[in-house]
């Protein structure tokens, strides 16, 4: 059987646990899929560094564009980061010389998936993005899988684990911002600019392609109301408590007689309520469908591990043929110049 050949351009936190699952579960993802998942070539900035996974094999690119041309891949794999620069450059070019793309990049998708979808959608190819919304958290593989047959009336949830673990440990420990904040950075959850984190930015990414998906919307950014934690204070989360009330950063798409509503804030939340008990680094999401009532989905947002096993879970769905797009149900709805969401009843 014909390997599925990936490129892969970003070996940081995530690139590194894609690479280390690929190695680890060889027999395990061929067995799964029905053929062997290879590395074909790798692409990071620098090419000296000590990465502490064994990259013999792999052809390097220094420039992730090369790779992402190179005929000797089936799919690009992007996890670089970042809204512009050589991840949109690197993905419309895999995109344009007839490659699928695996990506766990929100910022990108949020501001720019409307028109990677449009030509990925042109080309024949498909653009996955499990890893970008919460992590290890197969939720976008939920609501186009799973929950195809409801009608999706709200999507909610806590969506980034820097926040979650500041809040918490303010509420747990009564530790300062800054303390957490260099915490936060060693455990990997940062992003490479923290503002997007602790600002909210980061979670509204995730939840406008969220939303996209459940509402089969273009994917609106501008659209959502965004406050960031920086300027919770240690007497707001004791005031809460006091209360019987956590703080948590909370984002909501919903359905309303006005349109999509989609707002991403610090929320007072009941102590004792699933969302109040949510602790660290884990993130929650709520989506609830005519049918299905409400689900909930719990799990590490950020990680190593985590983010990589999503990224492999859409690898794999290539692998075995699954070539849906995620973008809309059908992909098609994406490219309606209509809002389709408007005067909803
Ligand atoms: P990271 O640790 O900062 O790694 C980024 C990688 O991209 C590095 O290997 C870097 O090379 C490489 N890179 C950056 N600019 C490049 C360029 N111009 N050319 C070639 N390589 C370049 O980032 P990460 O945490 O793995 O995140 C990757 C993506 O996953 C981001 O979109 C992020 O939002 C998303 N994500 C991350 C997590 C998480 O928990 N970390 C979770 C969900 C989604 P060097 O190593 O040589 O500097
Ligand atoms: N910085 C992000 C977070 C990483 O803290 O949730 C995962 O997207």
């Amino acid at each position: 059987t014909q390997a599925l050949r990936l490129g892969i351009a970003g070996l940081g936190t995530v690139g590194v646990g894609v690479v280390k699952i690929v190695r680890r579960h060889a027999e395990l993802l061929q067995a799964r899929t029905g053929r062997p998942i290879e590395i074909v070539a790798v692409s990071a900035r620098d090419a000296a560094k000590d990465r502490g996974v064994n990259l013999s094999g792999f052809a390097w690119e220094t420039d992730p564009v090369a790779l992402a041309k190179r005929d000797d891949i089936d799919v690009f794999v992007e996890l670089m980061g970042g809204e512009n620069g050589p991840a949109k450059a690197s993905v419309e070019a895999a995109l344009a010389t007839g490659k699928d793309v695996v990506t766990a990049n929100k910022a990108l998708l949020a501001i720019h998936g409307q028109a990677l979808a449009e030509q990925a959608e042109a080309a024949g190819r498909v653009i996955r993005f499990e890893a970008a919304v919460a992590g290890g958290i197969p939720v976008i593989k939920s609501l186009t899988e799973g929950l195809a047959g409801n009608d999706i009336k709200r999507v909610m949830g806590v969506m980034n684990g820097t926040c979650n673990y500041i809040l918490t440990r303010m509420q747990s420990q009564g530790l300062g911002y800054n303390a957490l904040f260099e915490e936060c950075a060693q455990l990997g959850y940062l992003e490479a600019d923290p503002n997007l984190d602790v600002g909210g930015i980061d979670a509204a990414h995730k939840l406008a392609l969220l939303a996209s998906i459940a509402f089969g919307t273009k994917p609106n950014f501008d659209g959502i109301e965004i406050e960031g934690i920086q300027h919770i204070s240690l007497d707001d989360i004791h005031q809460a408590d006091d209360m019987g009330y956590r703080i948590k950063l909370l984002g909501v798409a919903q359905r309303t007689p006005r349109g999509l509503e989609q707002r991403m804030q610090p929320c007072l939340v009941p102590s004792d309520s699933p969302l109040g008990q949510l602790e660290g680094g884990t993130n929650m999401v709520v989506i609830e469908g005519d049918a299905v009532e409400q689900i909930v989905l719990r799990g590490p947002g950020a990680g190593e591990g985590p983010t990589a096993s999503a990224v492999m879970g859409d690898v794999c769905d290539l692998a075995r043929g699954l070539r849906i797009s995620t973008f809309g149900q059908p992909a098609t709805s994406l490219v309606d110049s209509k809002p389709a969401i408007t005067g909803l009843p």
